[in-house]
């Protein structure tokens, strides 16, 4: 497999370090190639040396203070950094000692760190590697765009490319050349509690958004190495609680899962991170099958397997498959992990070499793991610089990478409904927002930039307002811009707001002459197990308050923040309008104003099926058989909004599919269809055409629907236009019996919206 255009000193060619002179031990001559510079560095490595660089620990452990408490400044502590560093080689720290820092601050602790490395007999420098799953969100005043949620919203690759770009830039200023993103994992359950952090849950959506933004982190102006996590099967746990036991055949995990790590493997992805859960009773950690026959044989990988956050350890801890700490690292290294990410102890590297030395671990598995870690440090151009961050002075200016996380926040929001339901307003679409009367804004998800940001914003929970970027407005303030601070009347309230506080204002409503309310609901942020859930319902008090203003005569515009979708159904009826925004970051309260007031056409479409009640957990590609109620009707699937919904303030009609040639089609051509929009409203309108495939009969029971491709366009206002789209047939297939990709000939439905044309796919 091809290492991408990210190779070598890109990231740092300016080698002007700042405070730091870089002074490592090794370095590649020109006449090198890779692997013998490689070849070369390992033939001189001891086992400890080996042993080191396989192990990655967390900043707290070279810094002042205890892990998890480090004393106020974060400051590099200079015996740790000579035990960790020097005695016990250590190749990789990551992350944050609790919070974002300053770009200053930054390179100070990277500078630091590198300067203790190049002290080691190798000199090899640290592979530095951070959490920036939407911008540089350890690097305080960042651009902070969509979580990817909100990405996958868009639909739009391009962009989400740009954006990827931008943030590469920020984290290569900040001195940091590996991230831990893009997130991979399929979100097929809106109960677990990183589906924020996916791209939804259509498999070909997932895998295009995530080869855009792998090529965005690795083939842009600052390139950093790209992470694939969580590899794989981890979205979908049988109870939705994060990190808990998921059951996945090996056809579906190859059907649904492995897509999108199998498409960003060809894109180049440098590295993968794994999934910290089990499948069918095996830790993922541990289970050579799907780390090493599938991954290095199957999708032919070359590059760096890293753990997740203490998980060797964990095998023995909480997965109770080994007896001890050594047994569970011989039974990681031998499943295939490059690196683990142990990260608060010093125990690991001592007890890898003593594996190796008792032959527990053979020196040829070790050699392996240490020549992909040491190919990855060569094609970052850690050889080159010696990982020292570049100058300051090159540190990105905010206007000029902030456009990416601006369109990115618009494109995403996406209007649900719109059909003014009020007896006041009855037949007219109560958005965009016109008139000139007063407007209530209130809801828990108001007031809050954490909200709009979601978790991995300045902390781990992104919680915590004192790493808010300053000066970013929430939903309030952007909503007192635009429409005027004298047409917005704010009640405030925080997540655990009483009945009393809904009754409160439901009075005071009743004595104004409001024209409208606008209630922002969601959830305030969380990460990972932090977010798992007893119930998907809406919480109780934000019903109640809906319910409450609604009963006013007041119309309810409802604006959800939140990176999943929790069940409304009963609340949904009495509001006029329905916008999701996702997580959108801090130019999100903006964006939100923007669709609202109506200066910006929204264009974003679901990519998820929002569901109707809390224990029906179906996606857009179930099978025939989900379609069936408990009546005999054929009625069981009836999400709340579908995979793929959202309006703009244009009416867009798709009315005709056509196949372009022949509707006998061979196998391996493309099959073509022209599909028609018309645009009968007054304002043109960016409209995604998503074609799905149907295949009617087949030997594993098809899917409804399958997604097979998007295309966005432009429709003036009044205009008629035609687009074409298409799939190869090649792509028609599925995981057959024998668990490998079949396309079987026979009959294929192509639907976009409700149009669906035929044709025969040939022998
Ligand atoms: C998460 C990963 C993350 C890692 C490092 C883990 O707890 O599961 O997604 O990259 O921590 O912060």
């Amino acid at each position: 497999m091809k290492y991408p255009a990210f190779s070598l000193s890109l990231a740092f060619s300016a080698l002007t370090v700042g405070l730091f002179s870089c002074s490592p031990q090794v370095h590649p001559s020109p006449q090198d190639s890779k692997e013998a510079f490689v070849d070369s560095i390992l033939s001189t490595m001891s086992i400890e040396d080996k042993a080191g660089e396989m192990t990655q620990l967390t900043l707290d452990m070279v810094c002042v203070g205890a892990p998890y408490a480090l004393e106020e400044p974060h400051r590099l502590d200079t015996s740790k950094l000579q035990n960790v560093l020097v005695d016990l080689k250590v190749g990789s720290i990551l992350n944050c000692g609790g919070h974002a820092y300053g770009p200053e601050q930054w390179h100070e602790l990277i500078g630091g760190i590198q300067e203790a490395a190049a002290r080691k007999e190798t000199g090899i420098p640290v592979l530095y590697g951070i959490d920036a799953i939407h911008g540089a969100t350890y690097t305080s005043g960042s651009v902070l765009g969509p979580q990817q949620i909100g990405l996958a919203a868009t639909w739009d690759t391009a962009l989400v490319r740009k954006f990827a770009e931008n943030a590469a830039m920020e984290v290569t200023a900040s001195g940091i050349p590996w991230n831990f993103s893009p997130v991979l994992d399929v979100a097929r359950d809106a109960r677990w509690p990183r589906f924020w952090e996916t791209f939804g849950e259509a498999p070909k959506l997932v895998s295009d958004m995530g080869v855009a933004m792998v090529k965005g982190y690795q083939e842009g102006p600052s390139p950093i190495a790209a992470t694939l996590k969580h590899y794989v099967g981890y979205s979908r746990p049988l109870t939705g609680k994060d990190r808990t036991p998921a059951w996945i055949p090996e056809r579906q995990l190859r059907q649904i899962f492995l897509p999108p790590f199998a498409a960003a493997i060809d894109a180049g992805a440098a590295s993968i991170m794994v999934n910290s859960g089990e499948i069918n009773g095996i830790p993922v950690h541990v289970d050579h099958h799907i780390l090493t026959d599938i991954l290095r044989e199957d999708l032919e990988f070359d590059g760096m397997v890293v753990t997740d956050w203490e998980d060797i350890k964990y095998l023995f801890s909480r997965h109770k498959v080994a007896s001890d700490y050594k047994d569970a690292i011989a039974m990681a290294i031998n499943a295939g992990i490059d690196m683990s990410m142990v990260p608060t102890d010093t125990e690991f590297p001592v007890l890898l070499a003593e594996l190796v030395r008792d032959g527990r671990i053979p020196m040829a598995r070790m050699d392996e793991s240490v020549r992909r870690i040491l190919n990855m440090k060569y094609d970052l151009g850690l050889f080159q610089t010696g990982g020292f961050p570049p100058s300051l002075a090159d540190y990105p200016k905010k206007e000029s990478i902030e456009g990416g996380a601006i369109k990115a926040a618009l494109e995403s929001i996406t209007l649900l409904k719109n059909d003014g339901q009020h007896a006041a307003i009855a037949g007219a679409p109560i958005l965009p927002l016109g008139g000139s009367g007063r407007i209530l804004v209130t809801g828990p998800t108001a007031n809050s930039l954490n909200a709009l940001n979601g978790g991995w914003s300045g902390t781990w929970q992104g919680t915590d307002p004192t790493y808010n970027t300053p000066g970013r407005p929430t939903a309030v303030e952007a909503m007192q811009e635009a429409l005027g601070e004298n047409r917005v009347s704010f009640a405030e309230l925080d997540m655990a707001f009483t009945s009393q506080d809904v009754a409160d204002i439901a009075r005071n409503l009743n004595s104004k002459n409001t024209q409208c309310a606008v209630v922002f609901l969601g959830e305030m942020p969380y990460t990972e197990g932090v977010g798992s859930v007893e119930d998907i319902e809406l919480f109780e008090n934000q019903q109640e308050l809906v319910e409450a203003i609604h009963a006013t005569g007041t119309p309810v515009i409802g604006v959800y923040i939140g990176g999943r979708p929790r069940t409304l159904s009963d609340i949904e009826p009495l509001l006029d309008a329905f916008v999701m925004a996702y997580l959108p970051g801090d130019y999100g309260a903006q964006a939100i104003a923007d669709v609202l007031v109506g200066s910006f056409n929204p264009s974003g479409r679901l990519p998820f099926t929002w569901p109707r009640h809390a224990s029906a957990h179906l996606t857009y590609d179930r099978k025939h058989t989900e379609n069936v109620h408990s009546d005999f009707s054929l009625s069981a699937f009836n999400p709340l909004y579908t995979f793929g919904s959202g309006l703009s303030y244009s009416n867009v009609e798709t009315t005709s599919i056509e196949l372009i040639g022949d509707s006998i089609v061979n196998m391996g051509d493309e099959v073509n269809v022209k599909v028609t929009l018309v645009n009968s409203g007054e304002r043109s309108s960016t409209e995604t055409v998503i074609l799905y495939s149907q295949d009617r009969v087949a030997s594993i029971t098809p899917a409804v629907d399958e997604l097979k491709a998007f295309k966005q366009v432009v429709v003036p206002a009044g205009a008629t236009i035609e687009v074409e789209i298409g799939v190869s047939s090649n792509e028609l297939g599925f995981i057959g019996m024998d668990n490998t990709y079949i396309v079987e000939p026979g009959v294929f439905g192509l639907r976009v919206k409700e149009q669906v044309v035929e044709f025969n796919l040939a022998q």
